[in-house]
């Protein structure tokens, strides 16, 4: 079979949104996202609900894209789903949707590492967005997660950082959450951040060794800072509110700008990606930038659409295992804890 006419059904189930995209050859021809409102009630995803929103969405989502497409299910050459990491109920929902699919239509399926898929997003064709260079460090950066990963080739990835405790997601909405703020909140402590001073207020660091990442301290500072400053003045969080907002921000991108730049020295690589959902911040992509005159490194930003979980990241990963034939089988689990 030619590769120049591929087209593959990428499934995401992994956490709170369900996610259907159609990828033909290396370009995205549909990239849909139902995102879960239920959980904003609770100021965090909701397991259980996560899962019974996943069963509802999967069918209309899937067919909104191949309608969107403007394909067929018989036109698909593969399906890929995410295998892990996530929450395993919601996981359970695409593996087995995708493992139906598959064996009714009787083509292969391809399982999916959701950080992999976060890392080659950068693959997928699209105008004005330069593909890294092998070798390169991907920093994924999302509610979940917080790794860097050293990529040597699409399927030659080493984990050389991540988080000993909450992820950078965490911090920024668990942060908010002792602000007021709706979840997820780090979008409106982006949106704030803008109108503020970040350095009005200054938290401390975490020292943590090495390239790994710390933040459930950070969370603690900023709730003791908060009830401090509450005490003496009771309207403290509504009249300083952008300034702390941007402090936090501020803090939050200190972070994780020396931990690049120590893993730029060690590795000796330049080439720095990000992804996922914390790198649809307007500061952090502000600060790679600048890294490309302080410190020379060649940066790679994906399009918004495919920083927050989203599918067509699945169907690119799903479209490079296809060329290499790397197919699952039918007796393959979701796995929940995942490695890359
Ligand atoms: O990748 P993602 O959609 O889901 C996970 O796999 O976790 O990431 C969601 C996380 C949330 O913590 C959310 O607050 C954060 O990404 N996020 C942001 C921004 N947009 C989304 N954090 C800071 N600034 C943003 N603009
Ligand atoms: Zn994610």
């Amino acid at each position: 079979m030619s590769s120049q006419n591929i087209f593959i059904l990428g499934i995401e189930s992994s956490c709170d949104d369900t996610a259907a995209s159609i990828i033909h050859n290396g370009s995205i021809l549909s990239n849909v996202v139902a995102t879960q409102k239920i959980h904003k009630e609770y100021g965090g995803v909701v397991p259980e609900l996560a899962s019974r929103a996943h069963q509802q969405n999967i069918v209309p989502v899937v067919a909104q894209a191949l309608k969107k497409a403007n394909i067929t299910k018989e036109q698909l050459h593969a399906i890929a789903f995410t295998r892990g990491p996530g929450l395993m109920g919601s996981l359970l929902v695409g593996t087995s949707f995708a493992k139906s699919l598959a064996y009714g239509l009787n083509i292969p399926l391809i399982d999916v590492n959701h950080m992999q898929g976060h890392i080659l997003a950068h693959f997928i064709d699209e105008e004005g967005f330069e593909k890294p260079p092998f070798p390169f460090l991907a920093m994924t950066i999302s509610g979940g997660h917080t790794q860097i990963v050293k990529v040597d080739g699409y399927f030659n990835m080493t984990v050389i950082g991540e988080t000993i405790d909450d992820a950078v997601g965490e911090a920024f909405d668990k942060s908010g959450k002792i602000l007021g703020l709706g979840y997820p909140a780090g979008p409106e402590i982006d949106k704030r951040a803008k109108l503020g001073n970040p350095k009005a207020f200054k938290f401390t660091k975490p020292k943590v060794d090495g390239l790994n990442f710390s933040f459930s301290g950070f969370k603690t500072a900023v709730l003791y800072f908060i009830q401090r400053e509450v005490k003496v003045n009771p309207n403290f969080i509504k009249e300083n509110l952008n300034d702390i907002c941007a402090s936090i921000q501020y803090t939050i991108i200190g972070i994780l700008i020396d931990k690049l730049k120590l893993a730029s020295k060690q590795t000796g690589i330049k080439h720095i990606a990000i992804g996922g959902g914390v790198s649809a911040n307007s500061g952090i992509r502000q600060a790679l930038k600048d890294g490309e005159q302080k410190f020379g490194w060649s940066t790679y930003i994906p399009k918004f659409e495919f920083t927050t979980d989203n599918a067509a990241m699945i169907a690119i990963v799903g479209y490079l295992k296809y060329l290499d034939g790397d197919f699952a089988e039918q007796d393959i689990v979701a796995s929940a804890r995942l490695k890359i």
